[in-house]
């Protein structure tokens, strides 16, 4: 019954090109769990104006992804798909969490230091990026947060506020929300170098990362040129020196759902790494196409996506406003008659 589901809440900057890391990492694993919870995905356009954007490609890129998300097989039907500017009650939401948000709290975020010590100019936005992300997750009372590391520091931020605003005015008004970190087999490394993860701000190097736009010939290119190491010895491991053939057995793994022992059967015969990058490729370009092909119609119809987004909003406002509208009238703010 659905009122026993969890609720599930994430966010996707629509920034910075999305990589296979995103998809096996994160996005399959949305899709795959679609049914068994209450989910919200929500494209955080607002999120990305807290550093400078060039208006028009911040407009095609919100789009590019959400019609990427759908494309990855994320159904409306199932799941709330929206663009948070869409949904008035996140950026209304957000100054409420900022009266009640001690200013120290936000000087602590990790995040927000490291990308403020790379800026000569920090925008305020910056700062309270978390006090939005908080909104987001709360407002809809969510009870898990599928994330990366790096984003288990914000969400616990979204429980001291939720908690700070539940001890001042309502004990449980706001679920108090949990980060849901995959699990290490789901991390991609960059083909570049496999110590790092792929990441989007470096998804454009050239081998680094495969997109999952990025058409066929290019992504046997990068794999071709995938770092390895000087034996030729097809095996999973954990020692440092094969990190390179490791990521590429994990992502044809995490690609075909196979066990180890039928991964390494696959490559059995493969007569050094060559067979193996070519193989990793073929699953991976095999996987993509489908996805490339229905994200391609979705951004030719951009009256399609646009009645999707729009279906999504009135599903996500239908429930983040009157959240927002009774904190408003907990606060003290007279409610229009
Ligand atoms: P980001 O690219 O940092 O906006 O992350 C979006 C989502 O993708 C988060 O849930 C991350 O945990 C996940 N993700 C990002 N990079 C990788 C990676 N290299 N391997 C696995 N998951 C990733
Ligand atoms: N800050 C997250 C990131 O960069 C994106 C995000 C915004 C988010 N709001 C969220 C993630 C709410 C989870 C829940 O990855």
């Amino acid at each position: 019954m659905s009122e026993t589901k969890k609720v599930v809440f994430s966010g996707i900057q629509p920034t910075g090109n999305i990589h296979l890391g995103n998809y096996l990492g994160a996005v399959k694993n949305w899709v795959a769990h679609q049914e068994e919870k209450v989910n919200y995905f929500c494209i955080v356009d607002l999120h990305s104006l807290t550093v400078p954007q060039d208006p028009e490609n911040l407009r095609f890129q919100t789009r590019s992804m959400a019609a990427m998300l759908l494309a990855c097989g994320l159904d409306p039907e199932k799941s709330t798909v929206f663009i948070q500017s869409h949904v008035k009650a996140h950026a209304e939401g957000c100054w409420m969490l900022n009266c009640i948000t001690p200013l120290g709290w936000l000087h602590r975020m990790t995040q927000y230091k490291d990308k403020a010590a790379k800026q000569e100019s920090v925008l305020t936005g910056l700062l309270d990026y978390p006090v939005l992300m908080a909104g987001d997750i709360i407002f809809y009372d969510a009870d898990e947060v599928p994330v990366g590391e790096d984003q288990k520091q914000h969400v616990e931020l979204a429980r001291d506020i939720a908690q700070r605003f539940n001890s001042l005015y309502e004990e449980e008004f706001f679920v108090i929300p949990k980060p849901v970190i995959p699990e290490f087999g789901a991390r991609v490394m960059g083909l570049d170098d496999p110590t790092a993860k792929m990441s989007k701000s470096s998804a454009d190097k050239r081998g680094h990362a495969i997109r999952l736009l990025d058409d066929p010939k290019e992504i046997m290119r990068s794999f071709k040129r995938a770092v390895t190491d000087s034996d030729n010895e097809i095996a999973f491991s954990n020692d440092p020196e094969k990190a390179g053939v490791n990521n590429l057995l994990g992502i044809y793994k995490a690609v075909t759902g196979k066990s180890q022992e039928d991964v390494l059967a696959d490559f059995a015969n493969a007569r050094g790494y060559g067979d193996l990058k070519v193989g990793v490729a073929e699953v991976v370009i095999e996987m993509l196409a489908p996805i490339q092909e229905r994200y391609h119609n979705l951004m030719a119809d951009t009256a399609e996506l646009d009645r999707l987004m729009a279906i999504g909003a009135a599903q996500a406002q239908a429930v983040s406003q009157p959240k927002v509208d009774r904190m408003k009238e907990m606060m003290g703010l007279v409610m229009p008659g």
